[in-house]
């Protein structure tokens, strides 16, 4: 039902004319403050479209006259560091290893860089805090298969172990004696073998085992049974073992043999980075 507009007075705000049960719309203007606020606003919106990236694309945004993005905020921020630490790495790819340790500034460089290099790189099969694991040598203790001064774990790095992609890779193979020995021999070398270092599973059979010992593997592990480092054959006699060291692990190592591979590292990581890793390695607390 249709209502009846009230008369307008003469000092009555202006209204919209719309009118709900009597209640009726003003029609004031914005308050200025408000109004030059909200073109502010459109103004900076423009001028932020223009100058820094905006607008998705079906690639990317659009760009901005700026140039400016965070990725390249992160690429500067890098190059700042790389920056700084050029001349670092540039002194370490050219150092004597061997008197590193005389350049006390630089010496605590290689090692914060290689813990980081040894973090990324090497944990996986390591472990993070270099204890090894079964068939990965633990490198905090100074039992060192291929040789634990600074150059001897420089090389060891550089061209790993076993591996097919580098000819320079340390290399030797224990023979699987399953295949030599008798199998009653095999019992008598492996009771040799833990008689070494700890208690053998049956005494009876260990002088027979050092027969068989030294007609068989003193070529690599040596007469007194200590191992040879440029053959990476492990010293028998420290109760550190890198395969286990109780009767199965023992037989099984003689009879099947192992082959331990570590991938070299002159391909992927730069000359000062393999430099690095070998500090911190050597540093670890078995470096010789
Ligand atoms: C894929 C696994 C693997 C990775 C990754 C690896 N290693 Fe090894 N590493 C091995 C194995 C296996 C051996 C023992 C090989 C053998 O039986 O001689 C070894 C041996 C070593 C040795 C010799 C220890 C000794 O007693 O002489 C050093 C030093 C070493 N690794 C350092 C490193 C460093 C540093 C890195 C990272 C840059 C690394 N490894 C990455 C598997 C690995
Ligand atoms: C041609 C050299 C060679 C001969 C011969 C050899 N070994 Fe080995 N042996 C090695 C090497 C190298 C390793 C390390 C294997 C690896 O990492 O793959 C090793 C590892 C071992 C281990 C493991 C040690 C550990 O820490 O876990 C045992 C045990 C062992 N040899 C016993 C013997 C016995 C017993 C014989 C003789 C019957 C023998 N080896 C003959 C080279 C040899």
């Amino acid at each position: 039902m249709a209502k009846k507009t009230p008369k307008k007075l003469d000092d009555d705000p202006n209204t919209t004319g719309h009118s709900w049960d009597g209640i009726e719309e003003f029609d004031n203007p914005m308050p200025r403050w408000w109004l030059w606020s909200f073109y502010a606003t459109i103004i900076w919106g423009i001028g932020y479209v223009i100058a820094y990236p905006a607008w998705p694309m079906i690639n990317g945004a659009t760009a901005g006259v700026l140039g400016w993005s965070t990725r390249g905020d992160v690429i500067t921020e890098i190059a700042r560091v790389e920056e700084a630490n050029a001349e670092n790495w540039a002194q370490l790819a050219a150092v004597d290893l061997t008197r590193l340790a005389e350049d006390p500034e630089l010496n605590n460089y290689a090692s914060k860089a290689g813990a980081a290099v040894f973090k990324t790189w090497c944990a996986q099969c390591h472990g993070s805090g270099a204890a090894g694991a079964k068939g990965y040598p633990n490198l905090l203790d100074n039992d060192w298969l291929w040789g634990g001064d600074i150059e001897a774990i420089h090389t060891t790095i550089a061209h790993g172990i076993r591996n097919e992609e580098d000819d320079d890779a340390r290399y030797s193979e224990m023979p699987a004696f399953g295949d030599i020995l008798e199998r009653a021999e095999i019992e008598q070398v492996v009771n040799y073998v833990m008689s070494l270092s700890g208690t053998p599973k049956d005494a009876s059979l260990v002088s027979a085992g050092e027969t068989v010992f030294v007609d068989n593997c003193t070529a690599c592990h040596a007469e007194d049974a200590s191992g040879d480092q440029t053959q990476g054959a492990p010293n028998l006699k420290d109760a550190i073992w890198l395969y286990g060291g109780d009767y199965d692990a023992v037989k099984a190592t003689v009879t099947y043999s192992r082959y331990g591979v570590m991938p070299s590292w002159n391909q992927r990581l730069t000359e000062a980075e393999v430099r690095a890793v070998a500090a911190y390695v050597h540093q670890l607390g078995g470096g010789e």
